[in-house]
């Protein structure tokens, strides 16, 4: 009998360190990553490009056509794509396409991995709202802008931290305030604040909790 799909499902505001964590537990459990807010992130940056104008039909082709490689291009991080983003996320239409390829994986990873694990806004409780564990990660707003400038200075962009702060905070208040699909903690969704952790200290804690859930995964 083929072996259960493990499933790891983390949601989070923006910078909150959630994607370092993703990758850590991906490679240490054999999952196959996927950071979802890339895809919202490529119709983001085909938005600018076409002097905002909204293409349903051209946008669900680019989200089909998305290879995994595609998502992993640097200047997606760029802080406008982010906002123009979390401003296309709010549209029903545009985030039912998106739902449909990532179901597709989340139920059906390539073969070599044992299961996925995806970082995004409504992971828990849309994509996979049976994942064998659930996490909401969070941290200050301020250190999450500070990771995040950090990040984006180290690859050369001009910015302020300021300028990293504002977007940030508005990314957050476009996300949770949302009608559809906003981020929220759930129920069952375990609380990890990195506010005060270093990248090695919260894998050690999401490990932990990882851990119970997989030695019962790995006796069946
Ligand atoms: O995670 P990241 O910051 O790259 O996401 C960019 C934006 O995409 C978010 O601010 C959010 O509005 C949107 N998003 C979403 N649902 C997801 C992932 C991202 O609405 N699952």
């Amino acid at each position: 009998m083929k072996k259960k799909n493990f499933q790891v499902a983390i949601d989070s505001p923006a910078a909150s360190g959630a994607g370092t964590q993703a990758k850590l537990i991906s490679r240490h459990y054999n999952l196959f990553y996927l950071d979802t807010g890339k895809l919202y992130r490529i119709l983001g940056k085909n938005y600018i490009k076409n002097n905002k104008k909204i293409d349903y039909k051209n946008f669900k082709e680019i989200i089909l056509k998305t290879k995994i490689n595609d998502l992993k291009k640097k200047n997606l991080l760029k802080n406008e794509i982010g906002l123009a983003a979390a401003y296309l996320a709010k549209i029903k239409r545009i985030r039912n396409f998106v739902n449909m390829y990532q179901k597709k994986i989340a139920n059906n990873p390539p073969k070599k991995f044992k299961g996925v694990c995806f970082d995004g806004r409504d992971i828990t409780y849309n994509i996979m709202p049976k994942a064998d564990i659930k996490f909401f990660m969070t941290a200050d707003v301020s250190i999450r802008a500070k990771r995040r400038y950090k990040e984006l200075k180290s690859q050369g962009y001009k910015i302020t931290f300021n300028d990293i702060l504002v977007s940030i905070k508005e990314r957050d208040k476009s996300d949770f305030k949302r009608k559809i699909s906003p981020l929220k903690k759930t129920k069952d969704a375990i609380l990890i604040d990195s506010s005060k952790l270093s990248i090695n200290e919260c894998f050690k804690k999401m490990k932990f909790f990882i851990n119970k859930k997989y030695k019962s995964y790995e006796k069946n």
